[in-house]
């Protein structure tokens, strides 16, 4: 069961946190997998890791905000062989309502988290489709569909990804594409420590006690707990999903009342 003998996947982000879980479940699993990263030394790290561990793993330096390099690195991956599963997961946070974000802040958050994922659909699918399918599963986010305080330009840009999600998954079904998406609530990754030490520094021990009771089971997930979910979803028993939103949320969405 939940074999990716013999598959390619590419994980964008795949360095760090949900990405990092990805990447190692997929390796385990079988599949050769190219970690597609902004940080090309922590994606070298993993990739050697990944591979000392008896898995098959590759690092590629880029920028997914930046079209041209992603159709570049794609490219090069297309020459070896076949895509068979992209993940895009890579994606970066912000506290703000819509009076406190600034402009630069919300071109940011569009330019990786929206634009970052239409350049990777945009440069994976013809390869998929050339192959005869394959399967994309999107990093959304329990913020694409609850109001989370806060969040304004984050949720807008996972709102997006749900909806990009919807869309390549209706445009695709006559080319065997498969796509999903995940909305996590908080895991316990990076860029939960990251944005507790940038916006509430001296203050991190209580607020991360805090968003962990927002899950009414009483904690936040694990990557590897993302990355089982994710390889379920990209594996052949998911078959019959596409154009789905997963949530994995300890309960967020549904038990919080
Ligand atoms: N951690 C959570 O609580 C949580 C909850 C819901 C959704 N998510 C989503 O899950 C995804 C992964 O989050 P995480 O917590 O593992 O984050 P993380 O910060 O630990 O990892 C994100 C990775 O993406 C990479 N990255 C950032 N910008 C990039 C760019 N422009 N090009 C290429 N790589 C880039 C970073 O270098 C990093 O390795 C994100 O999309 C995030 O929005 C996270």
């Amino acid at each position: 069961m939940f074999t990716l003998h013999g598959k390619t996947a590419l994980v964008t982000g795949g360095a760090s946190g949900i990405g990092l879980a990805i990447s190692q479940t997929f390796a385990k699993a079988g599949a050769t997998v190219h970690i597609l990263e902004i940080n090309a030394s922590q994606a070298q790290q993993v990739a050697e890791a990944i591979t000392a561990d008896g898995g098959r793993a590759f690092a590629h330096a880029v920028d997914i905000s930046r079209q041209a390099d992603v159709l570049e690195v794609v490219g090069k991956i297309v020459a070896e062989g076949p895509i068979h599963i992209l993940v895009n997961n890579a994606g970066i946070a912000h506290i703000g309502t819509a009076e406190s974000t600034t402009e630069a802040d919300f071109d940011r958050i569009v330019s990786v988290n929206i634009k970052g994922v239409y350049n990777c659909l945009h440069a994976v699918i013809p390869h998929l489709k050339a192959n005869g399918g394959g399967v994309i599963l999107n990093m959304a986010s329990v913020a694409a569909t609850i109001g989370i305080p806060d969040r304004f330009a984050y949720s807008m840009s996972k709102g997006a990804v749900l909806t990009m999600t919807l869309s390549v998954a209706k445009d695709y079904l006559k080319h065997n594409i498969r796509c999903n998406c995940i909305s996590p609530a908080r895991v316990h990754t990076p860029f939960v420590d990251g944005f507790l030490a940038k916006n509430y520094p001296g203050r991190e021990e209580e607020m991360f006690a805090k968003l962990a009771a927002t899950q009414p089971i009483g904690r936040m997930a694990k990557p590897s707990e993302i990355g089982a979910l994710a390889l379920y979803l990209c594996s052949d028993e998911a078959g019959f999903i596409t154009g789905c939103d997963y949530p994995i949320d300890g309960g967020f969405t549904r038990l919080n009342n």
